[in-house]
């Protein structure tokens, strides 16, 4: 059985929805978690101590041990003290899971930046600020497991979520080089991308038995084994919803090499574009950032 007895763990967001899921989860199999929730409005607005408190409760009900945290994640103090009251109620940090969010959507026509820049303060930032507050923990012990929480918006794009898609692609980016830094240290850095029927999708008008398969907490198996000793993984991007599982990835088509002595012009790659972009060719392209370009060049001298 996968267990996690002895480690401390955080969870953003963890009054309500996915992130409640989490906490509960971790703490049923051992795992002393930090519930952390300023407990506003899915738009950001207000607070209230009492989500957390709730879930605090519930996991203490249930024989386990829990604290909560009312910061907010999209300050860099507010990070760095929700991994310092880990710090100071447990002792360590072992488990990081970056969940906390809201949503403005908008067209991008009646895009509003200051929606831009709370929705990134929130997702990017935030992940960010806690990932930057827990990692010299995590690397001076030797251990570390780290959840961020990305979203088909950004993997995929959603109408009226480009706000919240490039905060949640973003965060990709930095779980990419975090998984490359981390990797001799034990410090395995992944994204989920869950599906789900919280308070922030309930109102989406989706069809009521497809909604009634979306529980929260078939999500949060995929997270707590990402969370776990058991994974080796770094740098994935996980989907779960509604008890299905599976991989987004980056991908590099094998793509087309002209002789870089030669130049090359806008006819020829024109000419090639479908070779260029012919998807049925192609490869997993992270983690490293080199990419084909020495593949291609090596082809030029078969
Ligand atoms: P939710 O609204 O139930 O939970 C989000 C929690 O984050 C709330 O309890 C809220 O108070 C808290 N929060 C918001 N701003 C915060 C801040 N600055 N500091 C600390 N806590 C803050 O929504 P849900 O669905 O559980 O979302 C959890 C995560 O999963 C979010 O990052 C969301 O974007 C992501 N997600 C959810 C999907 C779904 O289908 N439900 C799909 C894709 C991604």
């Amino acid at each position: 059985m996968i267990r996690f007895d002895g480690r401390v763990a955080v969870v953003t967001g963890a009054g309500a929805g996915l992130g409640r899921e989490h906490a509960l989860l971790l703490a049923s199999r051992g795992a002393k978690v930090v519930v952390n929730d300023l407990g506003g409005s899915v738009s950001g607005e207000g607070g209230n101590s009492s989500a957390a408190d709730k879930v605090v409760a519930e996991i203490k009900a249930a024989g386990g041990e829990a604290v909560a945290n009312y910061d907010s994640v999209a300050t860099r103090e507010g990070g760095a003290a929700i991994i310092q009251t880990a710090l100071d109620s447990f002792g360590r940090i072992d488990i990081l899971i970056c969940n906390a969010g809201v949503l403005r959507d908008k067209s991008f026509a009646k895009a509003d930046l200051d929606d831009f820049e709370f929705v990134f303060g929130v997702h990017y930032f935030g992940t960010l600020y806690c990932a930057h507050a827990a990692w010299k923990h995590m690397n001076a012990q030797g251990f570390g497991r780290i959840v961020f929480t990305t979203s088909i918006a950004g993997t995929s794009g959603n109408f009226g979520q480009s706000n919240y898609g490039s905060a949640k692609l973003g965060m990709v980016g930095l779980m990419n080089t975090l998984a490359i830094e981390g990797q001799k240290n034990n410090v395995k850095v992944n994204c989920i991308s869950p599906g789900a029927l919280t308070r922030m999708t309930g109102n989406l008008g989706m069809d009521e038995d497809f909604m009634a398969k979306l529980k929260p907490g078939l999500v949060s198996p995929a997270v707590a084994y990402l969370c776990s000793e058991e994974c080796d993984v770094s740098g994935a991007t996980i989907t779960a919803a509604a008890g299905g599982f599976g991989r987004v990835h980056m991908f590099e088509t094998r793509g087309v090499q002209f002789d870089p002595a030669k130049g090359v012009t806008i006819e020829q790659v024109a000419e090639r574009f479908d070779d260029i972009t012919d998807l049925t060719r192609a490869d997993p392209c992270t983690p490293g950032a080199e990419g084909k370009i020495q593949e291609r060049l090596d082809s030029l001298a078969r």
